[in-house]
């Protein structure tokens, strides 16, 4: 398979990167460009859109120029991204209306409160498998009609495009040719029917937001346009791949099966386990998602979505100054024995998976005279593998799958205090695998089958084993302290109400 080349454009939340892999899905080339994060006021997170664009763009073609590959050699790009996040742009200017509300944005709250109070959460729960919450890009595009002036009118006379960013990218490369998104990004903006696969009529009069604001949903894998010549000297590229982030971790771990987990550790902490081509539905505040569409086959999957898990470790940097850079969080954590009985609960945004409380925020328990900056890198630490126990709990609850193990990815796994930490909570083998771009391999693994590279029976062999981190603790010590953990989210509920 020499000679060919897929590109995978991996938009996050704070960094924007491109990599090029060749014909055995290997990385050849990296571009990244870190793009900057907006809090203009509590609770509100935003992104500029031309910041995306650019530096995705910017990422994209340093990724090319490092391969050293000519760009007409790339068979076809694959895109993967922070999902939920919301854009709203002019139709003919292609111009945005205002920044991109970020998926970590809480503005939206008071809206789901009324939603809820219409009675419509049993509605939203069954239709798009999703709780009412913030997070989704519903009410973010709901907010931008409301408050930007002007906007309601245009958008009723057809002249705004709403979009997440996987269509806002599209949109842009392809010279406004596309309007379009994948199930799996659809499946985030609590406006589509993930058992019809098709936007909800009742939603989207429920929340005043008109159809022809809305891209044309396809499957993840599918022919979504061609780049224009003048973004990659003069290629003219398809698009053959979108995927949500976690969504496209889960592929690039060849969770292609029911049964198979993972658990990405980046700003948050998102574990998907795929359940099949039938809709499992959670009684434990899980959300019901979609996993990946190709040709006919659709596979769902339940998500516990977790809203600070990197975050925490960031804010250990930038809050408190106890590190200088997030690797440091390793060697500060091992210099104490445990945690000395700190617990923190970094609900800095409220509380995700399975507890899905907007009032929520961050505490720390348990200090003491001796409570050393050690024993606080070592609870923020735990505090991301306490999360994913309450997820996976959950998961197991739904499902009626134990679960044999779980991979991972992400900055965070680099930290074996982490992971053998995470092991010795869950009582469950940890893997991580050898490659670690699993999102953009993700991509590029969804492009490569769709251009006919690649079967998906090789998919295993792209990314295997590299690590494996078994259960140490035993299991009365591991149950007293996720007791305690339990303990400690109860008292941190509700804070902000
Ligand atoms: O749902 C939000 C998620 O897609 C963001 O992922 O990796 O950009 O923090 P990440």
């Amino acid at each position: 398979m020499s000679g060919t080349y897929i590109l995978a454009l991996d938009q996050g939340t704070t960094s924007s990167r491109a990599i090029v892999f060749d014909g055995e899905a290997r990385p050849v080339a990296v571009g990244q460009r870190i793009f900057p994060q907006r809090f203009p006021a509590p609770g509100k997170v935003e992104h500029d859109p031309e910041e995306i664009w650019n530096s995705q763009l910017e990422a994209a073609r340093e990724a090319i120029s490092v391969s050293g590959i000519a760009p007409e050699r790339i068979t076809a790009i694959g895109i993967t991204n922070q999902r939920e996040t919301t854009l709203v742009w002019e139709r003919d200017s292609g111009r945005p209306i205002g920044p991109a509300i970020v998926w970590q944005d809480r503005r939206t709250a008071p809206l789901c409160e009324e939603l809820k109070k219409r009675g419509l959460e049993p509605y939203i729960r069954e239709t798009t498998g999703l709780v009412v919450d913030a997070y989704f890009s519903a009410t973010k595009i709901a907010w931008m009609l409301e408050h930007i002036p002007g906007a309601r009118e245009r958008a009723e006379a057809g002249e705004l495009l709403a979009g997440t960013v996987d269509t806002w990218l599209i949109w842009k490369l392809t010279g406004g040719k596309s309007h379009v998104t994948d199930v799996t990004n659809a499946s985030r903006t609590m406006l589509f029917d993930i058992n019809r696969l098709d936007w909800d009529e009742r939603l989207l009069r429920e929340l005043r937001i008109p159809s022809s604001m809305l891209p044309e949903v396809l499957m993840s894998g599918a022919d979504f346009g061609r780049t224009l010549p003048e973004w990659f000297g003069g290629a003219e590229i398809p698009i053959a791949s979108v995927l949500g982030d976690q969504q496209a971790a889960l592929f690039g771990h060849a969770c292609v099966e029911a049964g198979h987990a993972k658990n990405t550790y980046g700003t948050g902490c998102f574990i998907l386990l795929n359940t099949g081509s039938e809709r499992v539905s959670s009684t434990h505040g899980l959300l019901s998602t979609i996993a990946w569409g190709w040709k006919n086959e659709l596979h769902y999957a339940l998500e516990g979505s977790v809203f600070v898990a990197g975050a925490a470790v960031e804010w250990l940097k930038d809050g408190l100054n106890l590190i200088e850079n997030p690797a440091e969080s390793e060697a500060l954590a091992a210099s104490v024995e445990d945690s000395g009985g700190v617990v923190i609960v970094p609900a800095f945004t409220g509380l995700g998976a399975p507890y899905w409380d907007m009032y929520a925020r961050g505490a720390i328990f348990g200090l003491t005279r001796g409570t050393q900056p050690g024993h606080i890198a070592r609870a923020t630490l735990e505090s991301l593998a306490m999360q994913t126990r309450d997820v996976t709990n959950a998961m197991e609850k739904d499902s009626g799958i134990p679960l044999r193990e779980l991979r991972v990815d992400g900055g965070a796994v680099r930290n074996s205090v982490l992971m053998q930490f995470q092991a010795d909570i869950l009582g469950l083998e940890v893997v991580r695998t050898e490659q670690t771009e699993t999102t953009a391999l993700g991509a590029a693994m969804l492009a490569g089958l769709q251009c006919g590279l690649w079967e998906l029976e090789q998919f295993r062999s792209f990314n295997p084993p590299a690590a494996r981190f078994k259960p140490e603790m035993d299991k009365e010590r591991r149950e007293k302290k996720y007791r305690r953990w339990q303990n400690a989210v109860e008292r941190t509920r509700g804070w902000e109400e």
